[in-house]
């Protein structure tokens, strides 16, 4: 396994695998890996012949008031978890690789997907992410990457991303991965208290609650919603957004129709926490 922190050696590095002839999947991710980021590895190794791993905390997805400072960097303990899961190459760029220019000519701006969940909570957040993958795409110029379904939003921003803009790669979706008591693994977790910690899983329970009540025939679930929001509150989170929106646009839906595919989300705080989570549901 080899660790290159520039783009020119990254860019050398993956031309010495493909003239191997070898197939590239890439995992982007911020680091302070978990098992989350090793299924998604794992799935790569399944969709390619050479893995590309990249650890980086873009402080373009971070908003002022965020958790950029804060946010857990373990870079020794992720290259380890990389050599072991055989990974052959982590990109580690820093600030000054990322954003060599001072001054931007160019910005993102996204329509309709980015209007409602994160994207109405977090202003910035998937410009920047669009903004970074976008970078990432073209200097490693993978066939394969595989992103997980706990950011579904991210997912879908950037499929539409890979289309309009014609990046030639195919963009594979893992499931969530999660502890044993339901809460989706996350490297924000790590900032839970032992306490908060114990609250965690009542989000996941809540969107199973209500998916088990769509799926018994609730086409209408916003009382039921408002009442698991309510529920939550009570137990300590301060809710963010708990909904059920269009699998294809994201968008608020009040009224369920058969036949459509939904997902469900959620995100609330917990103390200083923000977590997330979502079920896709085939109605
Ligand atoms: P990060 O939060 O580190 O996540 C990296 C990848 O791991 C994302 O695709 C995310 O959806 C996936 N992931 C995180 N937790 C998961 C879980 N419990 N189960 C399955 N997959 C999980 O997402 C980002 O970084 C950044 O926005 C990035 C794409 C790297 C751009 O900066």
């Amino acid at each position: 396994m080899k660790q290159i922190e520039s783009i020119d050696d990254i860019r050398a590095a993956v031309r010495a695998l493909r003239s191997e002839n070898k197939t590239i999947a890439f995992v982007p991710t911020m680091g302070a890996l978990h098992q989350g980021h090793i299924s998604l590895i794992r799935k790569a190794h399944k969709h390619a012949d050479a893995v590309v791993v990249s650890i980086y905390v873009n402080p373009e997805q971070f908003g002022p008031n965020e958790d950029f400072d804060s946010y857990p960097r373990r870079l020794q303990a992720d290259l380890n978890v990389c050599e072991k899961e055989k990974v052959d190459l982590v990109f580690t760029p820093d600030d000054a690789v990322m954003y060599s220019s001072s001054v931007n000519y160019f910005s993102i701006e996204i329509e309709e997907l980015g209007d409602h969940m994160d994207g109405a909570s977090r202003p910035g957040f998937f410009e920047g992410i669009v903004l970074v993958v976008n970078k990432l795409f073209n200097i490693i110029k993978p066939d394969i990457a595989v992103f997980g379904q706990k950011d579904i939003q991210q997912f879908q921003i950037l499929s539409r991303m890979v289309k309009e803009f014609n990046h030639s790669v195919e963009l594979v979706m893992a499931p969530i991965a999660r502890a044993n008591d339901g809460l989706a693994l996350s490297s924000r977790n790590a900032y839970l208290s032992e306490e908060e910690r114990t609250i965690a899983p009542a989000l996941y329970r809540a969107l199973r609650y209500v998916e088990k009540q769509i799926l018994d025939g609730v086409d209408k679930p916003e009382l039921l919603l408002s009442h698991q929001k309510d529920e939550l509150e009570a137990k300590g989170f301060q809710n963010d957004y708990l909904n059920v929106y269009s699998l294809d646009r994201l968008a608020p839906v009040s009224q369920l129709k058969e036949g459509n595919r939904y997902i469900l989300a959620g995100a609330a705080y917990l103390g200083k926490t923000r977590l997330i989570d979502n079920i896709i549901i085939d109605f």
